[in-house]
């Protein structure tokens, strides 16, 4: 309704909800749409900002950590089948990364969300193919994102909540949602307000942690008895507990963990999970994504199906990335599978 620009940009302002009345503020172009939120979606969003603003520069990725993030992408959403030749034994094995040429053809003009977006490297990928990606995220890592992704013009940001999103329904060609939904109170609820998004032909792609992800027993049991109890800490004190224990203990299970002897000798100190990881910073922020976010639950991917066959999406598959999956909105009818047209002028509203 009001507000400063930059050429075509409002980088300042407040929107106004005609129907509602409800007005929400532009900040540093970024429309701030998260509205109140519960206890625990405050500490979810102030969990990730720490993270984020903590551990990811605010900056485009090198050669190698595109490649990376390409890699990512196209196997957990499946937007591009080829990728499943470069997938290792191990799917979180990267290691083949650099070997994946990117085929962004079944992103080719599409307008696409990226719920969740967090520092916005998936943003970033999948607006190299699209013609408009719009990045969703409940925290101040949006502006992370944006600083990240300056770079490009066919990207923006909204502060909001994959729980309610701040879009009319129908107005995506692909949704994809990377590690989010299951950090949301019920993710199968999360999973039906992002399929109300997509339009005809169009895609939802989910990736969620798998039942595996805790471990088996007993440091299943040890790992989420600690999440239980990082997770009620403030974001700083769970950083510090994580720069200054968690991140010592791992380096101490990798220097054990050289000679058999002593890994059989100390295995108690096995006993909990630490993600190791060669960058410092990496590993401190990989440690937090596992013990600090309060809502963190694990699925099998028949139950992921389940949500997206809710949302009236059609061919749902699980693919080789276990627990991502995708699903379609079909018309009824002969049209039915007609690909999106290059240079669509519809944008998210
Ligand atoms: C593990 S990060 C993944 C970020 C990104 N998809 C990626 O893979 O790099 C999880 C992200 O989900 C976001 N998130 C959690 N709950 C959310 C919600 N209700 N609405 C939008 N984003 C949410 C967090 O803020 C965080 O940025």
């Amino acid at each position: 309704v009001d507000g400063a620009s930059a050429g075509d940009e409002i980088v300042s302002g407040t929107l106004l909800c005609e129907r509602c009345g409800d007005t929400y503020p532009i900040a540093g172009g970024i429309p701030r749409m998260a509205g109140v939120m519960s206890g625990d979606e405050r500490h979810t969003a102030e969990h990730f900002e720490m993270e984020f603003t903590s551990f990811v520069a605010p900056r485009p990725p090198t050669p190698g950590e595109q490649a990376v993030n390409d890699f990512l992408f196209y196997s957990r959403t499946g937007f591009d089948p080829h990728v499943f030749e470069f997938l290792n034994a191990d799917p979180y094995d990267t290691q083949r990364a650099s070997e994946y040429v990117p085929d962004g053809e079944q992103l080719t003009g599409a307008v696409a969300l990226d719920a969740g977006c967090g520092g916005g490297r998936f943003t970033r990928v999948a607006a190299a193919s699209a013609e408009y990606v719009v990045g969703l995220d409940l925290g101040r890592q949006v502006d992370w994102a944006a600083a990240a992704c300056r770079d490009l013009d066919n990207v923006d940001f909204v502060q909001g909540s994959v729980r309610k999103p701040p879009f009319m329904h129908r107005s995506f060609d692909r949704v994809f949602s990377i590690g989010v939904v299951h950090h949301t109170p019920d993710p199968a609820e999360s999973c039906l307000r992002l399929g109300e998004l997509v339009r005809e032909h169009g895609a939802l792609a989910v990736w969620v942690y798998s039942d595996a992800y805790w471990g088996s027993w007993p440091r299943s049991m040890v790992n989420r008895a600690l999440n239980r109890r990082i997770s009620r800490f403030g974001s700083e004190d769970a950083k510090r507990v994580a720069e200054r224990i968690l991140y010592p203990l791992g380096r101490l299970q990798a220097r054990l963990a050289r000679r058999k002897w002593l890994k059989l000798l100390a295995a108690p100190v096995f006993l909990v999970s630490i993600p190791r990881v060669a960058r410092r910073d990496e590993m401190i922020a990989t440690i937090l994504d596992y013990y600090g976010p309060r809502f963190i639950s694990t699925h099998a991917g028949p139950e992921v199906v389940r949500w997206l066959e809710a949302s009236a999406l059609t061919d749902v598959q699980v693919l080789p990335v276990p627990t991502s999956c995708i699903g379609w909105r079909r018309p009824a009818g002969p049209r039915a599978g007609v690909p999106i047209r290059a240079g669509r002028d519809g944008r998210a509203a």
